[in-house]
């Protein structure tokens, strides 16, 4: 008689979306959590930011959404994780620095609001996503691009806390502070009020409030949720 085939049951790769506003933590949570799973992190915040570099570039109004639908259908953004953390290729460019200055911060916010660019931006992150093993980062992860995802983490804190820690970690004082506390509020309110795709918690995302966290404790806690959800699979 032969012996039953022994066979190895892997676990699924999960799809985990972490949205929340900016400064909430989004980027070293899950970069963080992705390193714990083994898993890839895909910020989707550094596309827009892309497609608003080259929109600068060209000179392109960030009010003109047909020319910037076009921009984007002829751009390759690519988002490429290595261990020293991730790049964002621009028609081959590495601009992973540049794209976090401040007048790209500021054109990214705009860029984002319109239907057509969101409809493009949400087609190439499904494709990137979609084998699973990934923890996707931005505003409408869990609303729009994967609302089926596994497990749907909705990060938030004060505005005033998340404030603090945009200063801390770019060792920022004074005008400069006020300025970025300025921006990062506009930025909050464009993100929340636009039409198509506004910042909003998934009604099946677990909320994490992080005012009073620490960055590990929240790690702990998304951690726990994501063995949990692998654990249903
Ligand atoms: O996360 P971030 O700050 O790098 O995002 C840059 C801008 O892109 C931000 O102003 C909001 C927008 N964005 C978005 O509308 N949807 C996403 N999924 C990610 C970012």
């Amino acid at each position: 008689m032969s012996e039953p085939s022994e066979t190895t049951v892997l676990p699924r790769k999960l799809i985990i979306a972490i949205d929340g506003p900016a400064g909430a933590g989004k980027s070293t949570i899950a970069s963080r959590l992705a390193r714990k799973l083994g898993y890839v992190n895909l910020e989707s915040g550094a596309m827009y930011r892309a497609l608003a570099l080259k929109a600068i570039e060209k000179d392109i109004s960030f009010d003109d959404e047909p020319a910037l639908v076009k921009l984007a259908e002829q751009s390759h953004i690519k988002l490429e994780p290595t261990v020293g953390g991730n790049r964002t290729l621009l028609d081959a460019h590495d601009v992973s620095s540049r794209i976090r200055e401040r007048d790209v911060t500021e054109a990214a916010s705009r860029v984002s609001v319109h239907p057509g660019v969101r409809a493009w931006m949400v087609l190439h992150q499904r494709a990137m996503g979609a084998g699973g093993g990934i923890v996707m980062e931005g505003r409408d992860i869990g609303t729009k691009v994967f609302p089926d995802a596994d497990l749907k983490i909705f990060l938030d804190a004060d505005p005033v806390v998340r404030e603090q820690r945009r200063m801390e970690q770019q060792k920022i004082k004074g005008e400069v502070a006020a300025n970025l506390a300025e921006d990062l509020r506009e930025r909050d309110r464009r993100d929340r009020t636009r039409a198509t795709s506004p910042l909003v918690a998934a009604p099946d995302a677990v909320v994490i409030d992080s005012t009073k966290m620490s960055e590990d404790e929240v790690l702990e806690r998304v951690e726990e949720l994501a063995r949990k959800a692998l654990n249903l699979k």
